[in-house]
């Protein structure tokens, strides 16, 4: 099958429309990542989601709708912590899990009672989910366990030849997906960190849990949000965070050039002259944790490109948007936390050197 990147307009959008109508599947921006959408009611459309990016059928989708309006087209009814955050932050980064109506298919769901709702903030999205006429599930725009996509570029490296249209609507501006929060039980309990962070949602909701798996390698395998027990984010590369400081990463990284590992390290744009001729990469600056989102999985895929096979990357702080930097690069690295009291042993490994 031949891959199509179109620019927004409305003849690209009335395309799209008929090919999703028709069945297929599409892929579209978002202010989070890109997406894969189909129709909410084919089910057939929705088994080539998970074909094109070889996904495990029991991970749910999140639904995507273009206006408030429409949420009770997927949920059965609406909360007061519902409303609350719809009217607070939405359209925007962030998936709320309520209980679904009978006529999503359980396929959407990966045969769960509850179902997550997205409206994207990106106009882009809004115009293709409109252009549809019905509910859109998409997951990321990714083969399953890589970084997901923030431009159109990433989606064509994943999935050319396998779906037939990707919308182009610039790189994504978030770059880490939605916050996902669930507010079927007593207390809201956060699933993924996001752009809405952990304190944004407290100061509407009063007390929210955060799953353990936001920042554990929780191996109980009925996790709440069943994407968090599968590999993520994983670029060719491995990856290991640095909990230190610059010295310990340079102490690191000249260790993995002298076993013929070809290093980079990812790190704060002020320091980066400390590690002199090493290979670096600004992961961010002022310590602004959003920029560091921004740039995560853009850089991880550039570092397959280039070549690099050993990641280092400084660990953040998990205030604000950092929980949901640090969310994803735990899962990128396989947990894998290196600092200033690790030995080399220690370092060998997680670099699978004997
Ligand atoms: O920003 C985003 O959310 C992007 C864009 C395309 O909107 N989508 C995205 O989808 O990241 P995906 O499928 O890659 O991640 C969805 C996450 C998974 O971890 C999944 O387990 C969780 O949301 N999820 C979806 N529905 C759920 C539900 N009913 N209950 C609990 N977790 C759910
Ligand atoms: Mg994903």
């Amino acid at each position: 099958m031949k891959t199509e990147v179109l620019e927004i307009n409305e003849t690209s959008l009335k395309k799209a429309g008929e090919l999703i109508r028709s069945g297929e599947v599409v892929a579209f921006p978002t202010e989070t990542v890109y997406g894969l959408g189909a129709d909410v009611f084919n089910e057939k459309a929705i088994k080539k989601i998970f074909i094109a990016k070889n996904r495990p059928m029991d991970n749910p989708l999140i639904v995507h709708v273009a206006s408030k309006e429409d949420i009770l087209k997927v949920a059965r009814e609406i909360n007061t912590n519902a409303q609350m955050l719809i009217d607070k932050f939405m359209p925007g980064p962030i998936t709320i899990v309520l209980p679904k109506r009978d006529e999503i298919p359980n396929s959407v769901t990966g045969g769960i009672d509850t179902v997550g709702i997205r409206i994207p903030e990106h106009e882009g999205a809004r115009k293709f989910i409109e252009a549809c006429g019905c509910p859109i599930p998409a997951p990321s725009a990714n083969s399953s366990g890589k970084p997901s996509p923030t431009s159109a570029k990433h989606v064509l490296d994943d999935l050319d030849g396998k779906i037939p249209l990707i919308l182009d609507g610039g790189e994504s501006n978030c770059g880490v997906e939605s916050t996902v929060i669930s507010l079927c039980g007593e207390t809201p309990l956060l699933l993924r960190p996001g752009m809405i962070t952990y304190e944004m949602l407290c100061e509407v909701l009063g007390k929210v849990d955060i799953h353990p798996s936001v920042l554990e390698n929780n191996k109980v395998d009925k996790a709440a949000s069943p994407g968090m027990k599968y590999k993520h984010y994983s670029p060719k590369a491995r990856v290991i965070i640095v909990d230190g400081s610059s010295v310990t990463a340079k102490g690191f990284y000249d260790l993995a050039k002298e076993n013929k590992r070809n290093p980079v390290i990812l790190w704060e744009e002020e320091e980066l002259s400390d590690f002199g001729e090493r290979s670096s990469i600004a992961l961010y600056s002022n310590s602004d944790t959003r920029i560091a989102a921004r740039n995560l999985f853009k850089l991880l895929r550039e570092c397959d490109k280039k070549g690099f096979d050993t990641v280092f990357i400084t660990a953040v702080s998990e205030k604000g948007a950092g929980l949901s930097v640090m969310n994803r690069m735990l899962r990128a690295s396989a947990f894998t936390v290196l600092n200033e009291n690790s030995s080399t042993e220690d370092l060998k490994i997680a670099l699978q050197i004997n």
